[in-house]
């Protein structure tokens, strides 16, 4: 049950590095950061990686000049984030749904949202709406192909996202990732969305 951190928490124990962890940030992260500045987001600005597992995506984030929070519920994850990467970036071990941390200036969203359960989306959506500041970004990273595997992670379907997200966010980008990891080209997409007024 992916909604339990002990889920989770028996993949990090299970194998050193699950199957998931890329032993770097996503080269995405560059790709997303890209579309959100002509939006208004500048380095030095406050974002939290939810799902942070092992910590690349944040620590790069860190490298580039952003506050990060690095979030996490598997105990495992974040120790092994504090291992490769220090304190540079605030860990947080915390539940995306019940954290009081933020609000953030905007999120960066790699393999957490398509980890959960669907049943759970409409609710992670208005949490990503509740952690964030007036006019805040919420970047992601999703799949519209996970190759007829049960997951997660999930397949999410382009138009279902739109759906999803609109219910809080005005969608300002939702399109083909271009620079994916070899193992998952054709099969990422990027969403960027500002919180509504
Ligand atoms: C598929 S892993 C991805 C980890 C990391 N983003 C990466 O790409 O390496 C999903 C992560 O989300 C975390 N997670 C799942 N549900 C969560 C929740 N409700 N709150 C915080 N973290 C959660 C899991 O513990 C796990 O580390």
């Amino acid at each position: 049950m992916t909604i339990h951190p002990d889920y989770w928490n028996r993949l990090y124990e299970e194998e050193e590095r699950p199957g998931w962890d890329m032993d770097s940030a996503t080269p995405l992260v560059k790709e997303l950061l890209d579309l959100a500045h002509p939006l208004g987001l500048r380095s030095g600005g406050d974002l939290v990686v939810p799902g942070c597992g092992y910590g690349h995506d944040a620590a790069e984030l860190d490298a580039l000049g952003f506050t990060v929070t690095g979030l996490d519920f598997a105990p495992l994850a974040i120790q092994g984030a504090m291992h490769r990467y220090g304190d540079r970036v605030a860990w947080s071990h915390a539940d995306w749904f019940t954290t009081r941390l933020g609000p953030w200036e905007a999120i960066f969203d790699h393999t957490c949202f398509v980890a959960m359960d669907p049943a759970r989306r409409p609710d992670y959506v208005q949490a990503c709406a509740d952690h964030l500041r007036a006019g805040g970004l919420w970047m992601a990273v999703l799949f519209h192909d996970v190759k007829g595997r049960p997951g997660p992670p999930h397949a999410v379907p382009v138009p279902e996202m739109r759906r999803l997200a609109e219910t809080c966010f005005e969608v300002l980008h939702l399109g083909e990732a271009v620079n994916s990891h070899p193992r998952r080209s054709g099969r990422e997409y990027l969403l960027v969305a500002r919180k509504l007024a």
